[in-house]
């Protein structure tokens, strides 16, 4: 059981200038933020972090909406850290999600959700490389 996953705050949350409230809700959730970036990804980029769902309908559509604006990814460390940050985000779409998660309180819809939550350790060290280089990723201090 690891204790760091990667959390995305998605083009729509950034656009609806709710990043501190989000934050909040990760900070106050025990979570300790390790590394964190202002940044955006072309489509061609998102096609290689998105690569496991190339096969899915709705690719084509999550490529455009990972690529429309700016996006910040954040490194967070607590025990448990890919279950226990799945829970606080809640269900993909956010219709189903439990109250008082992100995707309940910020999500439009399935595909436009707000944030994103790595879903296995293995998947978290990978997604973490992608956006952070080993000088950036400074986890003992
Ligand atoms: P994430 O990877 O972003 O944390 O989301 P997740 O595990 O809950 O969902 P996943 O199945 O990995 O899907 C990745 C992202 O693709 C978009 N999506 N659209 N239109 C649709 O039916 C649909 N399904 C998924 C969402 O943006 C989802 O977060
Ligand atoms: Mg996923």
């Amino acid at each position: 059981m690891g204790n760091k996953t990667l959390a995305i705050i998605k083009p729509d949350a950034v656009r609806k200038n709710v990043i501190g409230k989000i934050i909040s809700m990760i900070t106050k959730a025990g979570f300790k933020i390790k590394a964190m970036k202002y940044t955006r990804i072309t489509k061609e980029q998102a096609a290689i972090f998105y690569e496991v769902h190339k096969e899915r309908p709705f690719y084509g559509e999550l490529l455009e909406y990972i690529s429309s604006g700016p996006i910040i990814p954040i490194v967070l460390e607590k025990e448990n850290a890919v279950n226990e940050f799945r829970k606080l985000i809640g269900d993909t779409d956010p219709l189903k999600a439990e109250e008082d998660t992100i995707r309940k309180l910020f999500g439009e819809s399935k595909a436009i959700n707000a944030i994103h939550g790595s879903d296995s350790d293995e998947n978290a060290e990978i997604e973490i490389g992608f956006f952070f280089s080993k000088s950036e990723l400074i986890f003992n201090q």
